[in-house]
């Protein structure tokens, strides 16, 4: 009904007061809201129906190949698994699986949670996975803890959010699975008590997750393809399930669950592109060798394409630099045979750039406004040399390329201008790698010139940003 109707032309001003106005579009409100949830409610139901009545066969849990894949891992010590075996076994798992990196906000108490994670839903933060009794997990259960890692449910029998990598570790086997917990157990067991979630309505409703899991979650133990070989089988195992290079990698849907028809092919991750990593040629990382992908995952550098910043290194720094020879290069056999697929760019990111010859030039001109030139000769040549080449070739805690860099090189400037709000830090075996943030010393109209300087330099001069997205960019929390 239109309210001239009701109240008379234009009397409405004045007789239909701003409370009555307010209390109508709070009813209309409330009414559509119970229409939307009466919606989806019947559109959850009818997907539990098919999910009930579903011919697709189960997982099963532990094949025989299944098993052989996850034993091929295990140190060659021909002990039945059990002890200290098993608990080393557990460890590099562990490792595979980056929990430390979650779990962990304070490194005086590794695993005893509390770090924030941000989501467009709200900040979740991380509890306490050490024994202790009362604050982690000292009273759990082989088979609470196997249930929260391969079905996504607490001990308490509650949904847990997917910023618990379950649609992942579900793949996991069950044997691999105890190994982590046996090695939780020998940690020193932490009293603390993480902050409580801080999550907008409706998404602080646990229950809900019911209706994201039937959208989103395949509950169910990997299952080897015998039609590949055992290394390709290994790398499916850690990238699909412990590693879980998909949370990252893989863009996401309306409703945050992972897009599996495009697995791999690039999504952002907090203010971060996690790139295209499928083996298309110029799209995603098609021209790398077995050892470029080997490299870059045990070091954070593959020679003369990419090096790790941001989450990236994070990953490496707690993550893929422990695994060993025959896993890095499964995880590298696997990528590379995935399907390619195609985001559109012309050129390879790591395939862009010469060095620049203008800073001679630059001497004695006059120079207005922000100038990206003189902005990197005053803060980047010291270590990035003027020409964009680096100091040091590609040694490991050397000053790197900016030519035939994949950050350059990228169709979007995203993580350019992260590393330079950001800088790098990342902690490797070989070497402590640091570059300075700058999100204190440059405004982001500097940081856009100085960026779109780099780019149209030593990388992909269509890729530029303008202060304003560098503000958006400098505002998503870390
Ligand atoms: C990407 C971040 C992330 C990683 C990696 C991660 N976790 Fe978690 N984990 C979480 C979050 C967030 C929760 C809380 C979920 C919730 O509150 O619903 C959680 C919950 C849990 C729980 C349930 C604890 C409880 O008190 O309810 C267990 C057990 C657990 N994680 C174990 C692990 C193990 C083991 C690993 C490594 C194999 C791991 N997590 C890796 C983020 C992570
Ligand atoms: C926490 C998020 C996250 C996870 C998990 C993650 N990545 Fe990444 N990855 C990124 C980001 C962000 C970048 C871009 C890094 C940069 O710009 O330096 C990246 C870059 C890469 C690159 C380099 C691409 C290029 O062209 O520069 C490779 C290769 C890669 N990741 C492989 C993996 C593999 C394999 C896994 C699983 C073992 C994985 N990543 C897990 C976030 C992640
Ligand atoms: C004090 C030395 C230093 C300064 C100053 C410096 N950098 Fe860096 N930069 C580094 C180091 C070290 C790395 C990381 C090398 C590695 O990953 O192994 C790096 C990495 C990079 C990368 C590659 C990141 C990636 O993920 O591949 C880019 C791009 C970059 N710097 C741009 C800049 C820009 C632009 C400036 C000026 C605003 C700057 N740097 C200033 C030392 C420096």
């Amino acid at each position: 009904m239109k309210r001239s109707d009701r109240h008379g032309g234009n009397l409405d001003a004045t007789v239909f007061s701003a409370s009555r106005r307010a209390a109508l579009i709070a009813r209309r409100r409330v009414w559509k809201m119970a229409a939307l949830a009466a919606a989806f409610s019947l559109f959850a139901l009818y997907l539990a129906w098919l999910e009930a009545y579903d011919a697709e066969p189960r997982h099963t849990d532990e094949s025989p190949l299944g098993e052989a894949v996850a034993q091929a891992s295990a140190p060659a010590s021909g002990a039945s698994g059990l002890g200290p075996d098993l608990v080393r076994r557990g460890e590099y798992l562990a490792r595979a699986g980056d929990c430390i990196a979650c779990h962990t906000s304070d490194k005086g108490r590794p695993f005893a949670g509390g770090r924030a994670i941000s989501t467009p839903f709200g900040t979740i933060y991380t509890p306490n996975i050490t024994p202790d009794p009362d604050t982690g997990i000292g009273r759990w259960t082989d088979a609470d803890f196997m249930r929260a890692m391969h079905e996504g449910i607490g001990k308490e029998g509650q949904r847990l959010y997917p910023a618990f990598p379950y649609v992942e570790y579900t793949r996991v086997t069950g044997q691999d699975v105890q190994a982590i917990r046996a090695y939780l157990n020998t940690m020193v067991p932490v009293r603390y008590t993480p902050p409580s979630n801080d999550l907008r309505f409706p998404f602080n409703q646990r229950w809900l997750m019911v209706f994201w899991n039937l959208l989103n979650f395949d509950e169910g133990r990997f299952v080897p393809d015998p039609k590949q070989g055992a290394e390709w089988n290994r790398g499916a195992y850690l990238v699909e399930g412990l590693a879980h290079c998909e949370e990252c990698h893989t863009p996401r849907n309306f409703t945050q669950g992972l897009k599996t028809g495009e697995r791999l092919s690039g999504a952002i991750q907090a203010g971060w592109h996690a790139y295209n990593i499928t083996p298309h040629k110029t799209s995603g990382i098609g021209s790398w060798s077995d050892q470029d992908i080997a490299s870059y995952l045990s070091t954070g550098i593959a020679e003369g394409r990419a090096s790790a910043a941001g989450p990236m290194a994070d990953v490496v720094s707690n993550s893929t630099q422990y695994l060993n020879r025959a896993d890095l290069r499964s995880i590298a056999i696997y990528l590379r045979a995935l399907k390619p697929i195609d985001r559109g760019e012309a050129r390879a990111r790591a395939e862009w750039g010469s060095p620049a010859s203008d800073a001679v030039a630059l001497r004695g001109a006059r120079i207005e406004g922000v100038n990206g030139a003189q902005l990197f000769l005053a803060n980047c040549a010291s270590c990035h040399h003027w020409t964009g080449e680096g100091v040091g070739a590609s040694a490991p805690g050397a000053y790197p390329s900016l030519i035939h860099n994949s950050v350059a090189g990228a169709s979007d400037a995203n993580n350019l201008a992260m590393v330079i709000l950001h800088g790098v830090h990342r902690t490797t075996k070989d070497a402590d790698v640091l570059m300075p943030a700058f999100d204190r010393e440059l405004t982001d109209a500097q940081i856009a010139a100085v960026t779109n300087y780099v780019t149209k330099q030593f990388g992909n001069p269509r890729s530029t940003l303008s202060a304003e997205q560098v503000g958006r960019l400098r505002a998503v929390p870390q």
